[in-house]
């Protein structure tokens, strides 16, 4: 099998070769990023001399190049991870949010249409369902849960969702959609809640808690959502989505108190600054779905799956030290400067 995976250099995208690779050696993988500021290439320096491996850099909105890669690779699938994934810097800057993840997503699907791509497998949210009430535990998210965006970011991801769903009902291309809750673990951008609270509590740094920190998220260990979207890719039913998530729903201010613990740090350290503008309130999603009609179920309890990222941030300091030295400091100062109460 022959798989375009974009977007291969971010957090999910990478961690997703990974497990092909790993999962799947007869498979070959060609991964396009544009390498934005959230795309490391250095991630991928473990595989970049497998045969089976290569690394292209293009921007998933570059017609031309990515029509030309589709005539001399001729994939059998496509999985889209590609996206501008922040709220926060969709709330700053929404355009190129509209732009890589809507129009190229339309790109990436012309181009499947016209090379005769067997499926394309887009990645999405449970964020395009909106949010759901604090105090209503009895909800959840389904597949048939109205799309209800709250931010840019969700916005766009939605329109893509919708693109999709219409270019297989237009142009019969075989589409399937992932919606996932929050993931976490390795090599992911340390702006995201977890990466962030771990990188300053090491660095004995405040710790930015939106409101008062009672937002529920309801978080997936990134390796098990891997494995979801290598389930749906090649078993998943044509013009389907499946919702993806663990029953985990947490509190923010409680996972910053767990990492708080783990790393042996004081609560102090917490700050309560000014909310997320229109911050959905609680994401919780039921993968009824998923599991009865392809028997996948998340392997990784949060417990166990925490301390193996808290664990992998401690032995990677270079990696995500690099990255906050860097081009991501100006943006951190931008965020929270103005913010800190
Ligand atoms: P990320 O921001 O870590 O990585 C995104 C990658 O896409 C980066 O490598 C970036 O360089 C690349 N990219 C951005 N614009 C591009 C373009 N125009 N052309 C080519 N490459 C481009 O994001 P992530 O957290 O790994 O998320 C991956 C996907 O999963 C996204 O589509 C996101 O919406 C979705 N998702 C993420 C989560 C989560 O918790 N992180 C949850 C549900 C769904
Ligand atoms: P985030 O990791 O940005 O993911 P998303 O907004 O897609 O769910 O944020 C997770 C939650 O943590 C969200 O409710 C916002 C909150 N949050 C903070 O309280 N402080 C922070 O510094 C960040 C980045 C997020």
């Amino acid at each position: 099998m022959k798989i375009i995976v974009t977007g291969g250099a971010g957090f999910i995208g990478s961690n997703f070769i990974f497990y092909i690779l790993k999962n799947h050696p007869n498979d070959n993988i060609i991964c396009v990023d544009s390498l934005t500021y959230a795309g490391n290439l250095s991630t991928l320096s473990s595989v970049m001399d497998y045969r089976n491996f290569t690394f292209k850099k293009i921007d998933i909105c570059d017609k031309d190049s990515i029509f030309s890669l589709f005539e001399a690779e001729r994939p059998d699938i496509v999985v889209n991870f590609a996206a501008e994934s922040h709220v926060d810097r969709s709330i700053e800057d929404p355009q190129i949010f509209l732009t890589t993840n809507i129009i190229g997503t339309s790109i990436l699907m012309d181009a499947c249409i016209k090379y005769n791509t067997k499926r394309f497998h887009q990645v999405s949210t449970d964020e395009v369902y909106g949010d759901l009430p604090l105090d209503r535990k009895d909800l959840l998210f389904t597949e048939d849960t109205p799309i209800c965006t709250s931010s840019p970011y969700s916005s766009s991801k939605a329109s893509a969702d919708l693109l999709a769903l219409a270019y297989h009902r237009t142009y019969g291309l075989d589409v399937t959609i992932s919606r996932c809750s929050n993931n976490y673990g390795p090599y992911q951008f340390p702006e995201k809640l977890i990466p962030l609270m771990i990188a300053n509590a090491l660095d004995n740094k405040l710790l930015p808690v939106y409101g008062e920190g009672l937002n529920i998220r309801d978080w997936l260990y990134v390796e098990d959502h891997c494995e979801a979207i290598d389930i749906i890719m090649r078993n998943g039913t044509s013009g389907e989505v499946y919702n993806v998530g663990g029953h985990n729903e947490m509190h923010n201010i409680d996972i910053v108190k767990l990492i708080i613990k783990e790393l042996g740090k004081s609560e102090d350290l917490i700050t309560f600054v000014t909310d997320r503008k229109g911050h959905d309130l609680r994401y919780a999603i039921d993968p009824t779905k998923i599991h009865t009609q392809l028997g996948w179920l998340p392997k990784t309890a949060f417990a166990e799956g925490i301390k193996k990222t808290i664990s992998w941030y401690l032995d990677n300091k270079q990696w995500w030290m690099d990255i906050i030295s860097g081009e991501y400091q100006n943006y951190y100062n931008k965020m929270y400067g103005e913010r800190l109460l």
